[in-house]
This record gives C-alpha cells, sequence and structure tokens, in this order.
C-alpha cells in the first residue's frame, strides 16, 4: 500500500514500531470508544490482525497510521472495510487517537484522504460510514469532506449500558469529484 498525502497530514501503512503506541490507544475506552463498544486482544492478536488485514476486505483493523507533516508524529489511525455481505460498499472508521491532536483538522483531512484513495481505485461506487448519532465530532468530520446524512439505524449499537441510534452517511463516486471541483 502507498502513502496517501495531504497538506498537514500523510496516510501510511503501520510499522512495527508504530504498533506499541497504536495498541495502548486501543486499551483506552475513553480513546477509542467515547460513544462505541469496547474489547479487547492481546498484542500479538493485534500485530497478527494488522499484518492480515491487507488481504481480507472485511478487515476492521488499522490499515493506515496517520503522521502529521512535516513531523511524521503519529497521531491516529484510520480503516476500512467490506461492510455488508450483500451490498456493494465500504465504510470507513477513524480514530485521532492523541487527545491533543484533536480538533485541529487532522481527522477531516485524513479521511478525505481515504475516501478519494477508495473511491478512485476500490471497485465499489459507494463509500459511507456509521456512527453514533451523539458522537458530534465524528458526524461534523463526515459533513465537511462532502458525505450525506443518508439515514438513522434505530437501536444498532449497544454500548455505555444501553442501546443507541447511528447516523449512516455516504458519498458516491459522481459526487466526490463533483465536490472537490
Ligand atoms: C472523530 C475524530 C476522529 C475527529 O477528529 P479531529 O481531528 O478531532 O476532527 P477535525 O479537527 O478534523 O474536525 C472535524 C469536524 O468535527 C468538529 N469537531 C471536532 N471536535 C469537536 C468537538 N469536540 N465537538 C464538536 N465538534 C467537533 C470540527 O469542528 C470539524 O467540523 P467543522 O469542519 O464543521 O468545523 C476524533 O474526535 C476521535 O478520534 N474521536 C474518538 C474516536 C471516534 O469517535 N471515531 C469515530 C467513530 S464513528
Amino acid at each position: 500500500m502507498d502513502a496517501l498525502s495531504g497538506t498537514a497530514v500523510r496516510l501510511r501503512p503501520p510499522r512495527r514500531e508504530d504498533l506499541e503506541g497504536i495498541f495502548g490507544w486501543y486499551n483506552d475506552p475513553e480513546i477509542v470508544a467515547p460513544y462505541d463498544r469496547f474489547s479487547t486482544d492481546t498484542f500479538d492478536e493485534f500485530a497478527a490482525a494488522i499484518a492480515a488485514a491487507p488481504h481480507d476486505p472485511a478487515s476492521l483493523a488499522p490499515r493506515y497510521v496517520v503522521e502529521t507533516l512535516p513531523t511524521a508524529e503519529v497521531v491516529g489511525v484510520v480503516g476500512h472495510y467490506r461492510a455488508h455481505p450483500v451490498l456493494e460498499y465500504v465504510d470507513v472508521w477513524y480514530v485521532v487517537g492523541k487527545p491533543e491532536a484533536r480538533g485541529h483538522g487532522f481527522g477531516r483531512e485524513a479521511v478525505g484522504l481515504l475516501v478519494d484513495h477508495l473511491l478512485q481505485t476500490g471497485p465499489c461506487e459507494r463509500v459511507g460510514a456509521t456512527c453514533d448519532v451523539e458522537n458530534v465530532p465524528s458526524f461534523r468530520l463526515l459533513e465537511a469532506i462532502g458525505l450525506r446524512r443518508e439515514g438513522t439505524l434505530r437501536s444498532a449499537l449497544f454500548h455505555h449500558g444501553r442501546w443507541h441510534d447511528v447516523y449512516v452517511y455516504g458519498v458516491t463516486r459522481s459526487e466526490r469529484p463533483a465536490r472537490r471541483a
């Protein structure tokens, strides 16, 4: 996988030396799952899942780290996965793992790079994302890069002791170049 470069961030495949830091984020529910289910793996399971991800379209493992430019500080991770057993689209997910790096536009640019890459190189016409209806930073990020809210899945995700509604967002190949132009 090639690196994807923007103005303030670059996406590149995870390296061995990144894994401990990312695994630390994965073990902090406040960082990775403020609006999501939380679960843990062993470090070895986590490292094996990252190594296997390029060969598995359904993998939920991180596919790229997000590093800042020009400092090359790793501040987050993003991924994508085949989201439905029959329908043909890909969903993206994203975490800015360093709390002090949030709110600077890094997430917005990183997810924009990933969505563009998937639409330009993948077989699918639509890229989507889902997020808890209470996750304001997440859906504002999606709207900022041109995904449209397509609907609400009611009581679709259980976390923090109750069922939560989830927004469905998406963008099609024909919309994204139009938005950039
Ligand atoms: C969601 C997340 C990736 C956003 O990353 P970020 O780098 O902080 O976001 P950006 O700085 O690019 O901002 C994206 C948008 O969210 C808004 N935003 C960021 N933080 C916000 C906050 N705390 N409250 C409200 N809006 C916020 C920004 O203003 C921006 O919207 P705008 O373009 O309309 O101004 C980050 O908050 C995160 O990692 N959260 C935990 C993991 C998570 O929930 N991931 C998504 C799962 S669906």
